[in-house]
């Protein structure tokens, strides 16, 4: 999940661009602006990571049901059903974490058939049907997708929340709200 979320368009955007200024946009002409250095592509020596995003999308499918199970967990360690806060905040968690695994760019373009040069035309239906293999789950998909940024972030800030508040519960900071018992 880690190299996944290094290895993302969203925050690879950020980071390249906020951190190590380069490119600072994606205009030509200001590529090189306050640099000498040429642009490449970012992704070279130990970027070249960043090339294998899809496969750390694969390899993060499998992880996904833990979250829910997490939330199972939560609901009924003490042998008998009871909702509290933390499991709403771990099954919050738990969306969010699908949601922006499932609006990945990558997933686009397996979603689309992996050969469909325009996704446009996947839309208009103006290439061959077969190019749209999953036709309704890619139009779903596209539509996660135009939010797949704020899904990173969102999701991001709500596993660091999370953590931080099972660690506390965890030393008694303070107790955990129950809502049905
Ligand atoms: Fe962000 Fe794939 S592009 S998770």
């Amino acid at each position: 999940m880690g190299l996944f979320r290094l290895t993302c368009y969203a925050y690879r955007k950020d980071y390249h661009r906020h951190i190590f200024s380069h490119p600072m946009a994606c205009r030509a002409d200001v590529r090189h602006e306050n640099t000498k250095r040429k642009y490449n592509g970012g992704e070279t020596r130990f970027f070249r990571v960043e090339n294998v995003h899809r496969y750390f999308m694969y390899a993060s499918w499998p992880i996904i049901p833990f979250f829910f199970y997490d939330v199972y967990v939560s609901i009924t360690y003490k042998g008998f059903a009871e909702l509290s806060l933390g499991s709403i905040i771990l099954l919050i968690n738990a969306i969010f974490v699908t949601l922006y695994t499932f609006s990945c760019h990558s997933l686009r373009h397996v979603t689309a058939g992996g050969g469909a040069e325009c996704f446009g035309c996947v839309f208009n239906q103006s290439q061959p049907r077969s190019s749209a293999r999953w036709g309704g789950f890619f139009r779903f998909q596209s539509a996660l997708n135009r939010h797949h940024e704020a899904l990173a972030w969102t999701s991001l800030s709500l596993l660091i929340f999370v953590d931080l508040y099972i660690r506390a519960l965890g030393v008694h900071m303070f107790p955990n709200i129950i809502l049905i018992h």
